[in-house]
């Protein structure tokens, strides 16, 4: 069996306790720094998105949607965010554990079902949740039956386009099979094909697909905000920016000469090579499909990085594609080293 890189996923969902919003102003914004402050100590040791459900959902407020390479670090994380004064006032009211993994069914046309090892979450505005289960008749089935109605599946995702779907498997590791994590800017367009898919054989097998949470995805800062109390936003300028614009990632002896690394800055996913002692950085996810760039192979002499799925290839100097499926550039960044640190920026 071969062994794959996987995460470790978790979605998060706090409650905040009311009373928080009757504490003094200035003890109020002291607690959003501090907790702040706290989930950045974590950017360089794994991805997390923060998310807003305050108007859209009335039993939790915000979501911290975290990926890591072992369950130590999320575990670290929520005891560290916990023991936050802010965190004082928080309440777990769902967690969902998966990790990432092939799926076992196959979707040749389509590179968004590809090989979701690793999570790279996009840009868009909303992300759609819910913990997932099948009946047991539906595992009794020939796997060439439910291949079929997979397609089905697929058939009508691809109608929709604009929406990303993210699967983290769950069996034997938390109540639910799978959590399903879908990304759109329009949650209309959601609304609609969600109901198209129940009207697919493979929507007769769902045994549970509920609690269902709609997310506004922004920046740490915001979505404490939307929390009440006094406002975070001058906070907003603890960003990353921390040692003029560069954040420590990793240290320099991590990654010797030809090596890689996955890092994380906020809420991206950075790929490090060591090129014959320089160090570059481009974003972790293919523009082409949803490999890790860090797995890929760099050549010493061009500098040229060659994607591990569909062989598409990068300058990593510039990002620009020189080769192979990907059209559009990767987002390159800049690294310098600090004595034994490197640092991203
Ligand atoms: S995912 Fe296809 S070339 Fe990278």
């Amino acid at each position: 069996m071969t062994k794959e890189r996987r995460q470790v996923v978790r979605f998060l969902f706090v409650k905040l306790d009311p009373a928080w919003r009757r504490l003094p102003a200035d003890q109020q914004v002291a607690h959003k720094e501090e907790f702040g402050k706290t989930i950045k100590s974590f950017h360089a040791k794994l991805l997390l998105r923060t998310y807003s459900l305050v108007g859209a959902r009335g039993d939790c407020d915000l979501l911290l949607w975290h990926a890591a390479e072992n369950l130590e670090t999320l575990q670290r994380l929520q005891t560290a965010v916990f023991s936050t004064s802010l965190g004082a006032f928080f309440s777990v009211a769902y967690s969902y554990l998966g990790m990432t993994r092939k799926s076992i069914y196959q979707f040749p046309d389509d590179p968004k079902h590809d090989e979701q090892l690793t999570v790279q979450p996009a840009d868009n505005k909303y992300l759609f949740v819910y913990p997932f289960v099948k009946s047991r008749p539906w595992y009794a089935m020939p796997k060439e039956r439910r291949q079929t109605a997979m397609d089905e599946h697929v058939r009508i995702g691809r109608k929709y386009p604009t929406i990303r779907l993210n699967t983290i498997y769950s069996y034997g590791l938390d109540d639910q099979e799978h959590v399903v994590a879908f990304e759109g800017d329009d949650p209309g367009e959601f609304l609609d094909l969600v109901m198209e898919l129940r009207e697919t054989e493979a929507s007769s097998y769902t045994l549970r697909d509920t609690p269902t949470f709609t997310c506004l995805q922004m920046s740490l800062y915001e979505a404490l905000d939307t929390l009440g109390g006094a406002s975070a936003r001058a906070l907003l300028d603890l960003s990353p920016a921390q040692s003029n614009g560069f954040t420590p990632v990793a240290d320099v002896a991590e990654i010797p000469p030809g090596g890689s690394k996955r890092v994380y800055l906020g809420s991206d996913a950075i790929a490090i090579f060591n090129v014959g002692g320089s160090f570059y950085a481009c974003s972790d996810r293919c523009t082409h499909g949803r490999a890790s760039l860090s797995e890929g192979a760099v050549n010493t002499t061009t500098c040229i990085l060659t994607c591990p799925w569909h062989g598409g290839t990068f300058d990593l100097k510039t990002g620009q594609p020189t080769g192979g499926p990907p059209l559009a550039p990767v987002k390159t960044y800049q690294v310098k080293v600090d004595g034994v640190r490197l640092l991203v920026g």
